[in-house]
């Protein structure tokens, strides 16, 4: 089976502020974009990865992802002729088959939704699963994407990684507290978020509105969708004090 890896990285990080995309900011090494992509390294099976990326900077992109998965091909879209000529196969002794991975870097759109769109449509059609990635979340671990595609496989249904809800959460009607829901039947999403591949491209076809995240946008369509454990280390760059704790984080420091 061949697994779809879509990472939208497409966004303008408004709320981070630095002035240029958020896929494209600089930590320890890296553009976030680069650090998604690196965690992918050692996935098992044949991958195909399509990454929706801020149209303005798609020769950038391009470059970056190429170089953060030294591995892929381009996929079939992008290649100039069918197929690569490859080195000499004895060169080591368990070489990756041309197609184990492939790479397609496409331009986004100007919602989350519409990049994750155009991203599926980039994918081969022989995938059977697809994981939907921020790259805002950059360093969830290649283990969660494989519990992730692991859980959509043996089940059927979508499937979105979850931590408990630390914080008591109140509903309000303006600044008023109407409800106080039962903090343990509440759990808060992360990404990579797994769909059997035909199910999500129709779900995807059929979405009227936007959707908050790609669970509900499948849910709406008619897909159960189920959870695993998320991972603390999947955590979302969003405001300048997450960039902080990611850089923390990279150095090794304690938290
Ligand atoms: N994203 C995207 N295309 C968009 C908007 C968002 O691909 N039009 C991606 C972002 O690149 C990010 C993920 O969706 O990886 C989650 O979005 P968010 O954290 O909101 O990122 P931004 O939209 O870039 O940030 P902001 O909302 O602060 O502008
Ligand atoms: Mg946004």
């Amino acid at each position: 089976p061949r697994t779809g890896f879509v990472l939208v990285a497409a966004g303008s990080g408004t709320r981070l502020g630095v002035g240029r995309p958020k896929a494209l900011v600089d930590l320890g090494g890296g553009t976030l974009l680069e650090h998604a992509l690196r965690r992918l390294h050692g996935f098992p099976g044949r991958l195909a990865v399509a990454v929706a990326a801020p149209a303005g900077h798609l020769d950038a992109a391009r470059r970056l992802a190429s170089a953060a998965l030294p591995a892929a091909t381009p996929a079939l879209a992008e290649r100039a002729d069918a197929r690569p000529a490859h080195g000499d196969p004895d060169a080591s002794p368990a070489p990756p088959a041309a197609d184990d991975v492939t790479l397609a870097v496409v331009a986004g759109g100007a919602s989350r939704q519409s990049s994750v769109a155009a991203a599926i449509d980039a994918l081969p059609g022989d995938c059977d699963v697809v994981l939907v990635h921020d790259a805002a979340r950059p360093f969830a671990p290649r283990a969660l994407a494989e519990r992730v595609a692991g859980a959509v496989r043996a089940t059927g249904d979508g499937v979105v990684p979850v931590l408990p809800v630390v914080d008591t959460i109140k509903r309000l009607s303006g600044d008023r507290v109407v409800e106080t829901p039962e903090r343990s039947s509440l759990v808060a999403a992360q990404t990579p978020q797994g769909f059997p591949a035909p199910a999500l491209r129709e779900a995807y076809r059929s979405a009227t509105i936007e959707h908050t995240d790609d669970a509900a946008l499948a849910a709406a369509a008619g897909l159960r969708v189920r959870t695993v454990p998320g991972d603390v280390h999947a955590f979302k760059i969003t405001r300048p004090d997450d960039l902080e704790r990611a850089s923390r984080m990279l150095a090794g420091a304690s938290e």
